[in-house]
């Protein structure tokens, strides 16, 4: 059994806790957080503390906090035998103190505290500040899902580019459609179908055959009268920018 710390209670401590302290290969020592109302959440999976200070046995300490917070959190716990890992895609390994054996634990995935998710399904990218600490990571990644690899910084980065697009502004494109509903009273239930095509299509064809729409049929007439319903302001410039960059491609 791998004895396991996280520290912070937000949304990837949550479901972190969650698949763990279920799990036959780690023991869920304790969840420390400053935040006391959100610590009562995780009563259910450990033992809450908000000491920093009170890392006590354990061989891993996982930083689940804000990226700005992983270099003052890291440096606030005191020094141990543990790995210190931190949860964030954007954010290299170096942000841990160095007087830690620092890791990076990312699973890519999107994760909010009311969600479920499959969790052996999603990918996590792994990295150890030293080779002698890559079996514990395994064998910690494979606690949770079967779908790891290794990558390093400068890559994971890059990673959470892509994944910045897919999700994060693809999801605001939703909200700005949904807006687009409601300010003409239709449903956003009427949304929800295409939505779902929308996604499941690229799983089986890429994304650049799968498109459709006057921007890729270069249907100028519908384009014109699609900006003249747009109010000025940054949906119309995003639209603009969208239907010159599908044209481009
Ligand atoms: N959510 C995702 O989809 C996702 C996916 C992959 C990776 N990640 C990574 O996971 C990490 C946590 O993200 P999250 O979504 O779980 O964030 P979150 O829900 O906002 O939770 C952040 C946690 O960090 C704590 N915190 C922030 N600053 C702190 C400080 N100075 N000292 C102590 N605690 C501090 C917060 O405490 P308070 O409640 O008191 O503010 C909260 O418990 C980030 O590195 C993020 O990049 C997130």
């Amino acid at each position: 059994m791998i004895e396991v710390t996280i520290i912070g209670s937000g949304n990837i401590a949550f479901h972190l806790a969650k698949a763990w302290h279920k799990s036959e290969k780690v023991k869920l020592k304790n969840v420390i957080g400053r935040n006391q109302k959100s610590l009562d959440e995780f009563k259910q999976f450990a033992n809450v503390s908000s000491d920093f200070s009170s890392i006590g046995s354990t061989a891993v300490c996982l930083l689940a906090v804000s990226d700005e917070a992983i270099g003052s959190v890291s440096e606030q716990i005191p020094q141990g035998d543990y790995l210190v890992l931190h949860t964030s895609g954007a954010t290299n390994l170096q942000a841990i103190s160095d007087k830690h054996r620092r890791g990076v634990f990312y699973p890519f995935q999107s994760f909010s505290k009311n969600s479920t998710f499959k969790y052996a399904e999603i990918p996590l990218l792994l990295e150890v500040g030293t080779d002698k600490d890559k079996e514990l990571l395994i064998q910690l990644a494979e606690s949770f899902s079967q779908n790891h690899q290794f990558l390093d910084s400068e890559q994971r980065l890059k990673l959470h580019l892509a994944g910045t697009f897919v999700n994060n502004f693809a999801n605001h494109l939703f909200q700005i459609g949904f807006d687009l509903c409601q300010a003409n009273k239709f449903s956003v239930e009427l949304l929800k179908p295409l939505i779902r095509e929308t996604a499941d299509k690229i799983m089986h064809i890429n994304p650049k055959e799968a498109q459709t729409g006057p921007a890729k049929r270069n249907d100028k007439d519908t384009i014109e009268k699609h900006l003249a319903l747009l109010p000025e302001g940054k949906s119309k410039e995003i639209y603009k920018l969208i239907t010159s960059s599908i044209q481009d491609i």
